[in-house]
């Protein structure tokens, strides 16, 4: 039975090309083949829908590692990779990451998580740690009122008292607004949306950080949620802006299931070595070991599969697919001025948000909801992975047009 739901799996990782293989169950079948059809329109979510991971599920199976029980329970970093873990690998993918996010050699700490609410859920409680050690004070949390919602109710759950700061039109968080909201008398924890969750907005670290350089005395941790952006950007001509050494975050979480392309949550999450040191210790005897991170056990397999990505795809397949999510959103962009439809685009983003199409569009594309009165009320947006690809937004265009004439 699991054999069959890997190869199952494996089917779903290779998407449209692979044969249907029956399951020997009538209702995983039609939920396959309906997946498949949705797959083709799946328009509205940051998901890559080219996973490239056949290869991993027919070697997992192969070497018979399906039948044994795997769990990543304790510290990778900590150089004593236990046998019945992928720690070893686990350590590989960070040290493979930590330099493009600018992390100097040896200057950081990182696990792979379980997704990116977990990354910033670590981002959050390691910045609460860090300053309340530094300063015997608990932080106020700044957060942009466009940040993705895991932010906020991540800061419910740890107990924070948030400040959301208005962003603009566009949805970056406005510097003169974080300004009025700092309270001086306690540490700043600031979260950094690189992007936000609809409008794909970058909030202007080099902005918002020359803000908080006006006051020398308040310490502040800075924690990047690049769920989306930071998956593509360290591969473009922009990558300065999710490099620690530039833009001076201590922590930055990333989805591993939106543009990596693993095929189940999961995520990166790396901070400087500072940031790990000041942590709360916890020496946990039964597991000969500290444990710093959130969760006792972690997923064993996700390292696998991003350590089998970064052999097959590596830095030049993720740069030729962020070249190409770049050219497909100006090209989406392009395609819907011609038609004069309302639509916009923040710089350096892959989501194009416009006036909401009719109900069966929205459908069909599964195309996510908005709604801002200063963009004329509803809207609807486009993330465009690596599956949107020109001919797909051809016919997209060719739908809409059609729609309007009705
Ligand atoms: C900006 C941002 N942060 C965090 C998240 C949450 O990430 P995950 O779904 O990996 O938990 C998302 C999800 O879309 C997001 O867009």
């Amino acid at each position: 039975m699991k054999k069959r739901i890997i190869l199952l799996a494996a089917s779903l990782a290779i998407g449209m090309t692979a044969a249907a293989q029956s399951s020997g169950f009538k209702e995983l079948d039609e939920w396959v083949d309906t997946w498949k059809q949705t797959q083709q329109h799946f328009f509205g979510y940051p998901v890559n829908e080219q996973s490239a991971l056949h290869g991993f599920y027919e070697w997992y199976l192969a070497s018979g590692m399906d039948m044994v029980n795997l769990n990543n329970a304790g510290d990778p970093m900590s150089g004593s990779p236990e046998s019945y873990s992928t720690h070893y690998f686990e350590r590989e993918v960070i040290e493979f990451f930590a330099p493009l996010y600018g992390f100097g050699k040896g200057e950081a700490w990182g696990i792979v998580t379980h997704s990116g609410t977990d990354g910033n859920n670590h981002g959050i409680y390691f910045g609460t740690k860090y300053l309340y050690n530094k300063t015997r004070k608990m932080p106020v949390v700044y957060v942009s009122d466009e940040a993705h919602y895991s932010n906020m109710r991540l800061c419910d759950l740890q107990n924070l008292d948030v400040r959301l700061v208005k962003s603009d039109d566009m949805g970056r968080m406005i510097p003169e607004e974080l300004e009025k909201a700092l309270d001086l008398s306690r540490p700043a924890l600031v979260v950094y949306a690189m992007g936000s969750t609809f409008k794909g907005a970058i909030d202007d670290q080099a902005a918002l950080n020359a803000v908080l350089d006006r006051h020398p005395d308040l310490e502040v941790y800075r924690h990047v949620d690049a769920a989306l952006f930071g998956g593509y950007l360290p591969f473009t001509e922009h990558k300065a802006m999710v490099s620690q050494k530039e833009m001076r975050f201590n922590s930055i979480a990333i989805s591993g299931h939106k543009f990596f392309g693993i095929d189940c949550p999961s995520g990166l999450f790396i901070c400087t070595r500072e940031t790990y040191d000041s942590q709360n210790s916890f020496n946990v005897a039964y597991l000969n070991g500290n444990m710093r991170m959130i969760n006792c056990s972690r997923d064993a397999v996700q390292p696998l599969k991003f350590w089998w990505l970064i052999q097959t795809v590596g830095y030049d397949g993720w740069a030729k697919q962020a070249a190409q999510m770049m050219e497909c959103t100006a090209y989406l962009k392009q395609q819907l001025d011609k038609i004069h439809y309302p639509c916009w685009v923040n710089a350096y983003s892959n989501t194009v948000f416009f006036k909401r199409p009719s109900a069966d569009i929205v459908r069909k594309y599964n195309l996510a909801q908005g709604h801002d009165e200063r963009f004329g009320g509803d809207l609807a947006h486009i993330v465009v992975m690596q599956h949107v690809t020109k001919d797909k937004i051809d016919a997209f265009i060719s739908e809409l047009k059609s729609s309007l004439k009705r």
